[in-house]
């Protein structure tokens, strides 16, 4: 990323995180699939397990994986934001918890760490931020570096097929197109594929956002007038519930690909 690129990027999160504080706003408005992802990364963290949040803005997501799983080894986040590193550790002063979770300063393209260091290490909507596939690689190949041999390396990001699906069918009902903010840069699932599978590593996908998509970005808009429901739409919640009880179908934008080292 041109260092002006980054530049402005930074300053964009930097704001955020002066804007919404301690609030899930800071790194996304939707907090039906917030709460979808902390679920899909947490499937993934066992007790004793040393955990890294890469791009963990305010902590947000950090503090749910504590609060569901006390008895993990520790949480380390990182972020590039200063404010949201500032933030986060307000938020942990605040409510008295020690060194089971700490928060520094850190960029996924050149991570802090020694090789081999997390049992399980996530990056959620942090990798398709880099601007082109081959920087999108370094960060990758950084995130796999730090995490132990057999560990996990959990990678929640949009990607190109679903959007491209659900814009098709929005287009049949002469529905406006999706615009998702960089949709160049989301990841394409055959070439990510190859490269891990280029590297010898095993993965799974976790399409943990389907039904939540079909229902939030297409069939809503069936049934209700949008403009009705300039803030929270509550066939949003009908949709959420749904998607808990049964996953799939190919309409995530946001999916989970869960790699082992
Ligand atoms: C969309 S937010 C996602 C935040 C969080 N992962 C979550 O799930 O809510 C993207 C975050 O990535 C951080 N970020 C962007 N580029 C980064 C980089 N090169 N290294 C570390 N963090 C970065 C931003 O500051 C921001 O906090």
């Amino acid at each position: 990323m041109e260092k002006i690129e980054k530049d402005v990027a930074k300053d964009y999160w930097e704001n955020q995180a002066k804007t919404h504080k301690g609030s899930h706003l800071a790194s996304w408005s939707d907090n039906f699939m917030i709460e979808l992802e902390i679920d899909a990364v947490g499937e993934h963290i066992s007790s004793g397990d040393h955990v890294l949040d890469i791009g963990c803005a305010n902590g947000y997501s950090a503090f749910q994986q504590l609060e569901r799983h006390k008895d993990v080894g520790s949480i380390t986040g990182v972020d590039f934001a200063e404010n949201m590193i500032k933030q986060a550790n307000m938020l942990k002063k605040a409510q008295w918890i020690g060194d089971i979770i700490k928060f520094e300063v850190g960029d996924i393209n050149s991570l802090q760490f020694p090789d081999d260091t997390f049992d399980v290490a996530y990056a959620t909507r942090v990798v398709t931020l880099m601007s082109t596939w081959e920087e999108q690689q370094i960060a990758i190949n950084e995130c796999l570096r730090v995490v132990k041999p057999g560990g996990k390396v959990i990678f929640s990001e949009p990607f190109l097929e679903p959007f491209t699906l659900l814009n098709a069918m929005r287009q049949l009902k002469d529905m406006p197109p999706l615009i998702e903010h960089d949709s160049n840069r989301f990841f394409k699932k055959a070439v990510l594929e190859e490269f891990f599978t280029q590297k010898g590593l095993t993965f799974k996908v976790n399409d943990f956002s389907s039904i939540y998509y079909l229902g939030s970005r297409f069939l809503r808009e069936l049934v209700t007038d949008p403009a009705a429901y300039p803030g929270f739409n509550p066939i949003n919640r009908i949709f959420f519930d749904i998607e808990k009880d049964f996953s799939g179908g190919g309409f995530g934008i946001q999916q989970a690909y869960i790699v082992t080292k």
